[in-house]
């Protein structure tokens, strides 16, 4: 709940699963991956494409504001700057990457604040979307971004395969150019 956002539109929206009943409603929409049924908790982590309508904007308007963090002036800025942001997309190509890219982000904090307290996760994008959406009455205008089982893990539920390594993932100065790190 506490991750970034852009202009803090706060996009992602979790369904939480306790009930075996609709895990294994979820399960027949996820190829029946066991960790489905098996986990304590499911979260159907979801992206609202309708972050940017008016509605949306003016309620992160007034939480800013009764925290002092936005004035009058910010406000009338925000309701210009994000109409006009999506409108144009610089920087994503269409608003269920917008809604993914914020939901995501939150899930890995999310993922990472459970294992602070001991709890295992497993993102899974191993399901169809149109079929999560209908069995959960899910919106049209809100994407299924991943599934996040929860638990206590009696063991890895697979062998850790291994990572790149930093000169593959990391660049210097412009994409390409080898990093050196001088420890
Ligand atoms: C976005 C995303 C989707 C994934 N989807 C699945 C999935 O559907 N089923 C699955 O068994 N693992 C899936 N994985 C991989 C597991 O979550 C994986 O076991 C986990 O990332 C731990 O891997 P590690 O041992 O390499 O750290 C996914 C991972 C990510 C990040």
């Amino acid at each position: 709940m506490r991750s970034p956002s852009g202009y803090n539109l706060q996009p992602w929206r979790f369904i939480v699963l306790q009930d075996l009943a609709s895990k294994e409603k979820l399960a027949e929409c996820a190829f029946n991956q066991r960790q489905v049924v098996e986990a304590p908790v499911v979260l159907i982590c979801c992206g609202d494409r309708r972050a940017a309508e008016s509605e949306n904007i003016e309620a992160v308007i007034q939480l800013g504001k009764e925290l002092g963090a936005v004035n009058d002036a910010f406000a009338d800025y925000m309701r210009q700057a994000i109409p006009q942001l999506f409108e144009n997309r610089p920087c994503f190509e269409s608003l269920e990457t917008w809604t993914n890219r914020h939901t995501m982000l939150a899930v890995a904090h999310l993922a990472i604040a459970a294992k602070s307290f001991g709890v295992d996760s497993c993102p899974m994008e191993g399901f169809v979307g149109d079929r999560v959406k209908a069995a959960f009455n899910i919106p049209e205008t809100v994407d299924v971004c991943c599934l996040l089982p929860l638990g206590y893990a009696a063991e890895p539920m697979k062998q850790y395969g291994g990572r790149f390594d930093l000169a593959q993932v990391y660049y210097s100065e412009s994409y390409g150019e080898e990093l050196q790190l001088d420890f």
